[in-house]
């Protein structure tokens, strides 16, 4: 048995228009929608559906009911068959309950609170003079008070008793206020304070309709711009999409979702008038959030800031979309425009230009890295490919994945069949694999990598310690080693602060350059140096090592190369190996006796 409040559920929340609509053409009439009746085999327009009513109707064969009685008749199923594939097509979960009933659900109490103080804030915001500077910054930014209504925007007054006693005077008592995360208190002995204060608040729902938290925004500078309810069992930011709950019958009506990355854009693009839009919250795009937005469409279009960190944040979206089997496209705005000044500035007719020029987010990343020039140089190349693998591998869609292939080799001029390959694996395996497994006339290079790696940091520790305990060594250790030889950050720093320093420089003037945590390992160093001569040849093997390291890197790096090398650069990469083969063998005989670290592997 389903009960009936989840039937209501499905009901309320089911796009009758978009569902009916799979299996009749439907055209807007006034407030219905109108087609063919199927139940007559009508071929005027004599089928109305109605959304605001939930239900269907013939004029002509009186044939009338619910989105679920539609479904029944008109593909013969059971009718908790419909129920269940409606919710599905909603997100709303149906469970035939015969055996377990569960009572109330626990966070209730909470989304009752917050849809209190949302009251609350919007009346605040209109109707008192605490309100009237949130006013003045809605004004500013053109939001209109119907635009807000529609939003449920609100301000927090900066006085800390107002809320209190109002929400305390409705019943909710501060233990609720405090639970809610409304009200704070610094320690067991201060007053509760509330969380927002002096913010315009959005309040936040999920896909029902549920207010289960706030975002607030500072009216003016300050930090943080933006302050959320905390991460709860009710409000979990990664796990919500605002606007979802008022735009999904358009994102399923639409058939495409477009994804901005805040309130204030969201806000704007559905007061323009295209509804279809949701916001993650300033978090990276979720697997989650991807999870909610397929139920309604798999067809995306990204909407972020143009500049490096929205980019950045477009491709991670667009990777774990594109592993859902979403078509992902990227709308690209003029610098400086987001979705809220852009829709502001050129209206709907504006925006939804700029989306008619949306690219496919694979071929945006490509266009990025051409841009850039990023397809000529070999190393470039190859760094290139490093970047469009992950995506190619993130999707899941074959159709698409073969596309990307496709598109991947066309403009790298790497065969499809190398592509696959290094698909296949990873990409220190790839090289390692592709090594052992090809013809060559070229040695196989036997990476040692913990061998060399691990016992390198020693030698790093090694050399700065050596010239820390006695500073005349450093000019000739430096003509042997630079900076770039090391990889451990303290190390690497110490090494050059002594080089600035030079042979003289008093100490304290190295540590004074220097950050805290570079200025402990000093100290450790120096402690361990105490008395210790250090025998020539411990420096002799540490700058072999630090040797051997690189040109074992340069010889990974080669073996990534040459496969997507044209047969020139081929040639010249296996003379380079050729030659740092015998170089790390030369070097390598030395470093043995020093670094050897029998049975164990080095951190
Ligand atoms: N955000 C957040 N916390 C911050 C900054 C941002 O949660 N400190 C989230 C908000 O959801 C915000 C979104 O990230 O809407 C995008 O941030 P940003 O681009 O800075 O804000 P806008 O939406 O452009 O806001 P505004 O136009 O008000 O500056
Ligand atoms: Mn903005």
């Amino acid at each position: 048995m389903i009960p009936d409040e989840v039937v209501e559920q499905v009901r309320e929340a089911a796009d009758i228009v978009g569902i009916i609509g799979e299996y009749v053409p439907l055209k807007r009439t006034g407030a219905d929608f109108r087609g063919p009746c199927p139940f007559h085999q009508g071929t005027r327009r004599n089928f109305s559906v109605s959304p605001a009513k939930r239900m269907y109707h013939c004029f002509v064969c009186s044939e009338s009911g619910d989105v679920f009685k539609f479904l029944t008749k008109r593909l013969g199923m059971e009718w908790p068959e419909a129920v269940k594939l409606v919710g599905e097509k909603s997100g709303v979960e149906v469970v035939d309950t015969k055996v377990r009933r569960e009572g109330p659900d626990p966070r209730e109490p909470v989304w009752e609170l917050h849809a209190t103080a949302a009251a609350y804030f919007q009346k605040v915001l209109w109707d008192e003079a605490a309100g009237e500077p949130a006013r003045a910054y809605l004004a500013e930014r053109s939001v209109s008070r119907a635009v807000a209504d529609d939003f449920g925007l609100g301000f927090a007054p900066r006085e800390i008793g107002l809320m209190r006693s109002y929400l305390n005077a409705l019943g909710f008592d501060d233990t609720r206020l405090l639970e809610a995360g409304l009200l704070a208190t610094q320690d067991q002995e201060s007053e509760p304070r509330p969380r927002f204060r002096g913010r315009l608040m959005f309040p936040i729902h999920d896909v029902l309709g549920r207010n289960v938290g706030f975002g607030g925004r500072l009216l003016g500078p300050g930090e943080p711009k933006y302050l959320n309810s905390s991460e709860s069992p009710v409000f979990s930011k990664g796990k919500l999409l605002y606007a979802l709950n008022r735009s999904r019958n358009a994102i399923r009506r639409a058939d495409r979702a477009l994804i901005v990355e805040g309130y204030f854009d969201a806000l704007r693009v559905i007061a323009s008038g295209i509804e279809e839009v949701v916001a993650p919250m300033g978090t990276a795009f979720t697997e989650v959030q991807a999870g909610l937005l397929r139920k309604y469409s798999r067809n995306v279009f990204l909407l972020y800031d143009s500049d490096p960190a929205g980019l950045k944040a477009t491709f991670r979206a667009g990777d774990e979309l594109l592993r859902q089997g979403f078509s992902v496209r990227v709308v690209t705005l003029p610098s400086g425009d987001d979705p809220d000044s852009y829709a502001r500035a050129h209206g709907t007719a504006g925006l939804e230009a700029q989306i008619s020029t949306a690219v496919d987010v694979f071929d945006r990343k490509i266009q990025i890295l051409e841009r850039a020039g990023w397809f000529g140089e070999l190393q470039k190349k190859r760094r290139a490919l490093d970047r469009l693998l992950p995506t190619i591998r993130a999707t899941s869609d074959e159709i698409m994945r073969d596309l990307y292939i496709g598109r991947a080799s066309e403009v790298t001029g790497v065969n499809r069949e190398i592509l696959l390959r290094e698909l296949g694996t990873r990409p220190r395996e790839a090289a390692v694999a592709r090594e052992t497994s090809r013809e060559s006339t070229v040695p196989a290079v036997k990476p040692r990598p913990i061998a060399i790696r691990g016992r390198a940091i020693s030698a790093e520790k090694e050399l700065v310690r050596a010239m820390l305990q006695q500073r005349s060594r450093a000019e000739s250790i430096a003509e042997r080693v630079g900076p770039d030889s090391f990889t451990n950050r303290n190390y690497k720093a110490i090494f050059a602060a002594l080089l600035r320093a030079g042979e003289e420089g008093p100490l304290e003037e190295v540590v004074a350059s220097l950050r805290a945590e570079d200025v402990m390992v000093i100290e450790d160093l120096m402690g361990d140096a105490a008395g210790y001569v250090y025998p020539e040849r411990t420096i002799e093997d540490s700058i072999s090592l630090l040797h051997a390291r690189e040109i074992e890197n340069r010889m990974y790096e080669i073996q990534r190369l040459r496969p997507i090398a044209d047969a020139a650069q081929q040639e010249r990469l296996d003379a380079e190996l050729l030659q740092l083969n015998n170089e790390i063998g030369r070097s390598g005989k030395g470093v043995a006796k020093t670094f050897r670290i029998p049975n164990r592997s080095v951190h």
